[in-house]
Order: structure tokens, then sequence, then C-alpha cells
């Protein structure tokens, strides 16, 4: 980690390469780079967790070589402490886990991950209630709200998920990231920023965009 500048007062936008032309990677994270992207989301998926099965630790190690974005690493992973050294040493700069892996140990395993220097990130998924986490949320720096099922991009935004927001960005001091994750859009975004979200995952609104640059801009 290095360059995250802990204030969460702007709107982060962070493009999820999962939607991005695998066959062109490069190319695509410098042109979100160059639009104005403020971190780089990377989706992890070990097929137990989620059905799907995406991207390991070779790749971030790859991806960090070419780009300054800091690399906001999503885990859908089991037994996501195994790996908090592996990312860390690949240069991941936000490591999230899920709150339905981590249950009891949530607590070490964030602070584990800050003892990499990386920000420390929670998620939940659609069905699992803010008020799980009640007593997490002061050890996470980041706290994702899945706005989709988690295992694939391109599905509809599930607006039920936007209304666990408030709940906790009240329990949030202002340099914690509260970010949203699936079917973000120029429309999901407004709604999700109004229930107080300063970071928005995009991937296929973004990557499949035919203008990124105005894309990235009616996201902030
Ligand atoms: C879904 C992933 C998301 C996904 C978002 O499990 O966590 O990051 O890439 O894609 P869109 O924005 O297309 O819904
Ligand atoms: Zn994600």
């Amino acid at each position: 980690m290095g360059n995250i500048n802990k204030s969460a007062n702007k709107i982060i936008i962070s493009p999820s390469i999962l939607s991005a032309d695998f066959t062109n990677l490069e190319r695509d994270i410098k042109t979100v780079e160059s639009a104005g992207a403020d971190w780089l989301h990377i989706d992890v998926m070990d097929g137990h967790f989620v059905p799907n099965i995406t991207i390991g630790v070779p790749v971030v190690k790859s991806i960090k070589k070419i780009t300054n974005l800091p690399l906001d690493v999503h885990l859908m992973i089991e037994n996501p402490e195994k790996y908090i050294e592996p990312f860390a040493k690949a240069g991941a700069d936000i490591l999230t886990v899920h709150y339905e892996v981590t249950g009891e140990n949530t607590k070490n395993i964030l602070n584990e991950i800050k003892k990499y220097n990386m920000l420390a990130g929670l998620s939940i998924k659609p069905k699992t209630k803010p008020e799980e986490i009640k007593d997490f949320i002061k050890y996470a720096d980041l706290i994702l709200v899945m706005t989709v099922e988690p295992g694939f991009g391109g599905q509809d935004f599930i607006r039920e998920c936007a209304d666990k927001l408030p709940y906790i960005k009240e329990l949030q001091n202002d340099t914690q990231y509260l970010q949203v994750d699936g079917g973000i859009n120029a429309a999901t975004s407004e709604i999700c920023k109004k229930m107080g979200a300063n970071s928005l995952v995009a991937g296929n609104y973004i990557f499949k965009s035919l203008d990124i640059d105005s894309a990235i801009n009616r996201l902030r």
C-alpha cells in the first residue's frame, strides 16, 4: 500500500476488471487509469464461496507492474486468512473479505490485513443483514455492500441492498469507506450516493461503454 489518501470525502470510482477484455488487460487498465479511475477493483473467486473462478495472486502481481492505481482486491473465497500475505506481497492495497466466511474471526482477520499495511475491507452479500456486522464496522477501513449476488458481472442491481447503507454509514467515521458493488450505473449510483456510499465499483457500465471517460464522470 502507499498511495491511498484516507479521506473518504470524494467519491471513489473503482472499475472492476472482471468486465475488461482479458486479451487486452493492460490496454483496458491504462484506459480507465487515464480516464480518472481512483482504484482498480479485482474480483478473486474460488469456485467454492461463489460458483465462478477468476483471478489469483500471479495476475495481481502482474497488474501491479503496469499501473499506479491502488489495487482494490475483493476476495470471494473460503479461508481468506491463508491468502493475506500472498496478496499483500503481490501488491494489493485494499483487501476485502466476506463476513459470511470470516464470522467470529472477523476482527482478527481485519487486523491481520492491516498489519500488512493494506486497508481492510469487510463485505456482506445481499441476504446478510447489516446488524450482523455492527460490532466489526470499527475495525474495517471499508465496508462493501454487495448489490448483486457475488459471482458474475453484468447482473441487475438489487434495490433493497441499498437500504443497508444509512445504517452502516451512521456507524462509520469520515475516514472509512462505504462501497457498493454490482449493477452500478449512472442511475443506481445516484441512489447509492444519496444513501451514503462513497466508493462505487462498476464493471459492465464502465468497460462496455463506448466512452469510458464520460462513464466514469457520470458515476462520480
Ligand atoms: C460480482 C463482482 C463485481 C462485478 C461487478 O461478484 O464482485 O465486482 O464485477 O460487475 P457489474 O458492475 O457489471 O455488475
Ligand atoms: Zn467485486
